[in-house]
């Protein structure tokens, strides 16, 4: 689907934001960091989702397939705990996983707490968006985000999705073929 201007989503899965307990930190706290990094001009799309397979499932699919979402980053519920199913949902909505996206961010998170390798979040393609789990922690989600995004203006691109103008001060983004 295409639109006249970039659309990214941001999903918070929690079951406490969802009810309103908490204000959606982790989603403002990727759009800051999106914000940052790219010169391009960007729409959030935000969802506030409980720890819910089907529902987080039908939001990604809301956000690739009705909303044009070319870029979609979820916060939360990667973990080992009975309710933390992010990763299940994007697989089920994921034509394509892409997991050296997951395997990045735990070996950078190491670096940071050993508890990194509790977190099974992944990356897919779904149709022309790429999905990217992170976790909840705002800093958690910068510590991940500062790790995977050179790489992902370039996947956009291999998808059919809109061109990503980075800031170069910012962020080192790799472009192996340059427009
Ligand atoms: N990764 C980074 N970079 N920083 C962190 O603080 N916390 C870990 C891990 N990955 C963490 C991290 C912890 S404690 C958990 S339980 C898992 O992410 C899962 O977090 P989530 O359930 O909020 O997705």
């Amino acid at each position: 689907m295409s639109t006249d201007s970039i659309r990214i989503g941001v999903i918070n899965v929690s079951d406490r934001a969802s009810k309103g307990i908490y204000e959606d930190i982790p989603g403002k706290a990727a759009v800051a960091a999106l914000r940052e990094y790219l010169i391009s001009e960007f729409d959030p799309v935000y969802a506030v989702i409980p720890d819910e397979a089907d529902q987080i499932a039908a939001a990604l699919r809301s956000m690739s397939d009705e909303q044009g979402c070319c870029l979609i980053i979820t916060t939360g519920g990667t973990g080992p705990a009975p309710r933390d199913v992010t990763p299940e949902a994007t697989e089920e909505v994921c034509q394509k996983m892409m997991p050296g996206f997951g395997e990045l961010m735990r070996s950078v998170s190491l670096q940071y707490v050993p508890t990194a390798i509790l977190s099974r979040q992944t990356a897919g393609i779904r149709g022309s968006t790429l999905i990217i789990n992170l976790p909840g922690k705002p800093k958690a989600i910068r510590e991940c985000l500062d790790a995977v995004f050179p790489a992902v203006p370039y996947c956009i691109d291999l998808i059919g999705g809109p061109y990503l103008e980075h800031d170069p001060a910012k962020i080192k983004v790799f472009r192996p073929k340059p427009k």
